[in-house]
């Protein structure tokens, strides 16, 4: 997803540096906006020239310095509140003093994140959808110290990345992930209960309630470690039952399966 968010901010004219641990997962990034961005050259709705001048905004790195020189920095790492909170931590003693932190995070707590850094007010969720360069909804999360301006400024830049903001207060799973990850969750019992087949089950919701995917299709879009870790933070947050993982869910976590990403998950790829 941060390949992604890079893809969006580069096209909306922002200088951008991509950060991660390592070349390999830059190159691969760089590969995956490249590919993004061709589709567009392709049905003729970009010029090639411009797709390499998105491109050429966007520098990568594995070193946290030009990140000194950043607005606001949105951190798109693995749904872990540990890895995150140690980024949030030394982002903080990176970042010049008014910049904006913020999180793509899918269910982990804003205000925690806030907490391990001195500037808790500049911290916020910039939840992107996926795939990025296609999906229009920012949710936009406020935690318990998140302020005014800071909520303006990512809104107003939300919307200069031709994206639509909403917003929501902090809560397990915002808004997004509180409905969606049980309707899944609830399509993976169906199937280790035997109810259909997963064709049956995803044909069922797609035609029956005009989802563009069904559940299954879209838990291995998603990641099944990203079901599995939100449905956890579902089950924690509000310590209700109705959150228990599938079982089957777990199951496929274990085994490796997590997906599209692995190759395979309740589908092969
Ligand atoms: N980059 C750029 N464009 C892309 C793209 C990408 N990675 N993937 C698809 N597209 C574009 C295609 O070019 C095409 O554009 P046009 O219609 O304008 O020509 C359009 O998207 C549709 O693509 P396809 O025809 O190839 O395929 P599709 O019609 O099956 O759509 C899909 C693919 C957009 C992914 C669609 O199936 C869909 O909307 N699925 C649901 C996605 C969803 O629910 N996302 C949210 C997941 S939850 C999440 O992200 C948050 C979380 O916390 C878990």
């Amino acid at each position: 997803m941060g390949a992604g968010i890079a893809q969006v901010a580069a096209r909306a004219g922002f200088a951008v540096v991509m950060h991660d641990v390592n070349e390999e997962f830059l190159a691969r990034g760089i590969k995956a906006i490249d590919k993004s961005l061709q589709r567009d050259v392709d049905k003729q709705r970009l010029e090639p020239g411009e797709k390499d001048a998105i491109i050429a905004r966007i520098k990568t790195t594995t070193d946290t310095t030009p990140l000194r020189e950043a607005f606001i920095v949105v951190e798109a790492a693995t749904e872990d509140l540990a890895v995150k909170t140690e980024i949030f931590k030394s982002l903080d003693g990176i970042v010049s003093a008014g910049a904006i932190l913020a999180s793509n995070t899918s269910s982990i707590s804003i205000t925690k994140l806030g907490s391990v850094t001195q500037r808790a007010e500049r911290v916020i969720g910039m939840h992107f959808m996926n795939p990025v360069p296609v999906m229009k909804l920012v949710e936009i999360i406020r935690g318990a110290a998140t302020s005014d301006r800071t909520y303006e400024e990512v809104r107003s830049l939300t919307e200069r990345l031709g994206k639509i903001p909403l917003e929501c207060h902090d809560s397990p799973g915002f808004v997004s992930n509180r409905v969606l990850m049980p309707m899944i969750n609830e399509a993976i019992f169906t199937l280790y209960e035997g109810v259909a087949s997963r064709e049956s089950i995803d044909g069922i919701m797609k035609l029956g309630m005009n989802h563009p995917m069904g559940p299954l299709a879209l838990a291995d879009f998603i990641g099944l470690d990203v079901c599995l870790a939100i449905m956890n933070v579902l089950h924690d947050g509000f310590g209700d039952s109705k959150y228990r993982p599938c079982p089957l869910l777990k199951r496929y976590v274990d085994a490796g399966w997590l997906g599209k990403k692995s190759g395979r998950g309740f589908y092969e790829y």
